[in-house]
């Protein structure tokens, strides 16, 4: 679909990643779901921009660097180079742009926005005592302060990363915070698909309702950071720099007509960080006179023996890992399809394995090849006809239009892991109605030939608009479909296609050439599924 600005915008983001590591499945999990939404709403037509990047300034990149003898700069972009944009390519990412904090763009962004903050009032100078954990980077609110155990013994650590806090005393700037309480809460009210999904709202409507503290914004015992434009003793706190990002990015101080198109975003971001994007940062943007966010979408964690998954505790897995045996769509496909999209999953080889060949090679596979092949046994490779149409022909055609609006408007609620159930809808049906029909029957009298072209013609349109309805989730399995059907000839490519109407038949003419199809989920021949 052409871009313009008279579509409908739609700005997605994932969080900017902590470059103290290199990624893991937990973050290539966020990179796909957002990349499922921003592919799914780009081939509907709207005005699509996705937005990722990294996060490198503070303590934890601070602290990393200097433990392996480099530079901080230096470190960052060894790992950007070397782990975080390959990322992108291992699964597939359509993003559109990706920033670093510490592009000139966003650190000249940064200033501007708190300048403005301080001369409006919004910041001032005072004293500070308290626990703060370097895996979080935040001064940490009671509810997630615990008793440390085993080797932390009588200390106080980290909720999320079970490591002991450190107290903390400095002379900071803080931000009235304080004072949006209120308006926060309205806006909770006002808008209650704001913070999704409904736990994540409740969650943070509680924690509001306790009571907002001011944010201390600046740090004075490092100077890894952004300075503070009025005092250079100071650096800016580095969840204040990492969340401006998605305003920096998109031309906040810099360009008036890109920033006025594209904002406000719809934030994809884990639950560990919910409270960061759906309280201070709505905050900040109340302060600066600036839209709040579209949405934020809270998703849950990918878990390894219970707890969260995470670079701190070395519980990694690398998506490459994956990607190796099973290829990028099978990644996508899996995460996206059995975990539901909000909710805490585990991953696991057996499933991972067991899905990819009954779903994906059996399910979706082995139905374009069965039917393509039929194509070019009885057709001679060309879309066959369509004669008259029968129940079983109309109630296929009834269920993919069905599909598609139902598809869409999970997706317009964030239930990826929906959508696609209900795209494969489609996969069983048509090939439950492949099995019923039995067109190598039909194929044996002459007679017969009317009702074979329609039943291969049905199917190919099937087939056709699967192809479309999935091409956000399996890009490239997807692509090869469209290359055997002469899809791009005969209507042109694959993600020009207008999704929403996937479901209406007749867009394929009769006639069109076909190609040989390239195998969509090759067997794995591996020890994968008992690693
Ligand atoms: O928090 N399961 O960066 P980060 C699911 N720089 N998702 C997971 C995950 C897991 N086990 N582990 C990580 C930061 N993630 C800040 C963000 S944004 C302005 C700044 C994903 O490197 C998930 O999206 O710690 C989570 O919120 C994010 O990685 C945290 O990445
Ligand atoms: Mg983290």
């Amino acid at each position: 679909m052409p871009e313009s600005s008279e579509n409908k915008s739609f700005f997605i983001t994932t969080p900017i990643f902590y470059v103290n590591d290199a990624p893991h499945i937990g973050h290539a999990y966020t990179e796909v779901a957002t990349d499922v939404l921003a592919r799914w709403h780009r081939q509907s037509g709207d005005d699509t921009w996705f937005l990722t990047g990294t996060d490198e300034h503070g303590q934890k990149i601070l602290r990393t660097a200097t433990a392996n003898g480099v530079a901080p700069k230096e470190w960052a972009d060894r790992l950007v180079e070397s782990a975080w944009r390959p990322l992108l390519n291992t699964i597939n990412i359509s993003n559109d742009d990706f920033i670093r904090t510490t592009d000139a763009r966003h650190e000249e962004g940064v200033a501007k926005f708190l300048q403005k903050l301080y001369d409006d009032g919004h910041v001032y100078a005072g004293e500070f005592e308290a626990l703060y954990c370097v895996g979080c980077e935040e001064f940490k609110p009671k509810s997630e302060i615990v008793d440390g155990t085993g080797a932390f013994e009588g200390e106080k650590v980290c909720a999320i990363h079970s490591k002991p806090l450190e107290l903390l005393q400095e002379k900071n700037y803080f931000f009235k915070m304080s004072a949006f309480q209120d308006r926060l809460l309205a806006l909770y009210e006002e808008r209650p698909d704001f913070v999704q999904p409904a736990s994540a709202r409740n969650e943070v409507i509680a924690f509001v309702q306790q009571g907002l503290e001011d944010l201390s914004i600046s740090r004075t015992s490092f100077d890894w950071g952004i300075p503070i434009p009025w005092d250079s003793s100071h650096v800016t706190y580095v969840w204040f720099d990492a969340l401006l990002n998605y305003v920096t990015a998109t031309g906040y101080g810099s360009n008036d007509e890109q920033f006025a198109r594209r904002w406000p975003a719809t934030h994809i971001v884990g639950k560990d960080i919910l409270r960061f994007h759906a309280v201070i940062w709505p905050a900040m943007l109340m302060a600066a006179g600036l839209p709040v966010p579209e949405h934020v979408f809270a998703h849950g964690w990918l878990l390894v023996g219970g707890e969260k998954m995470s670079k701190s505790k070395l519980t990694g897995i690398a998506p490459n890992e994956i990607t190796d045996t099973f290829g990028s769509d099978a990644f996508r496909y899996y995460f996206m399809r059995a975990i539901s999209f909000g909710q805490d999953g585990s991953f696991s080889w057996e499933d991972l394995a067991a899905r990819y060949q009954a779903e994906l090679a059996n399910g979706f596979g082995n139905l374009a090849s069965r039917v393509l092949a039929m194509n070019a046994k009885y057709f001679g490779s060309v879309q066959p006809a369509a004669a008259e149409e029968t129940a079983a022909d109309q109630a296929i055609r009834e269920l993919a239009l069905k599909v598609t609006s139902a598809a869409d408007t999970h997706i317009e609620r964030f239930a990826i892991h929906e959508a696609i159930a209900e795209i494969w809808q489609l996969v069983d049906a048509l090939n439950g109605y492949i099995t019923e029909q039995e067109p190598w029957v039909l194929a044996k009298s002459e007679e017969q030939k009317p009702r074979l072209g329609t039943v291969l013609a049905t199917a190919t349109e099937g087939l056709r608009a699967l192809a479309e309805l999935l091409h956000p989730v399996v890009p490239e399995a997807t692509a090869k479909l469209w290359a055997a059907l002469g899809a791009d000839e005969a209507i042109g490519a694959l993600d020009e296609q207008p999704l929403r109407d996937a479901g209406t038949w007749g867009r394929l003419p009769a006639g069109t050439p076909q190609q040989p199809l390239a195998v969509l989920f090759p067997r794995i021949e591996t020890d994968a599924e008992s690693k």
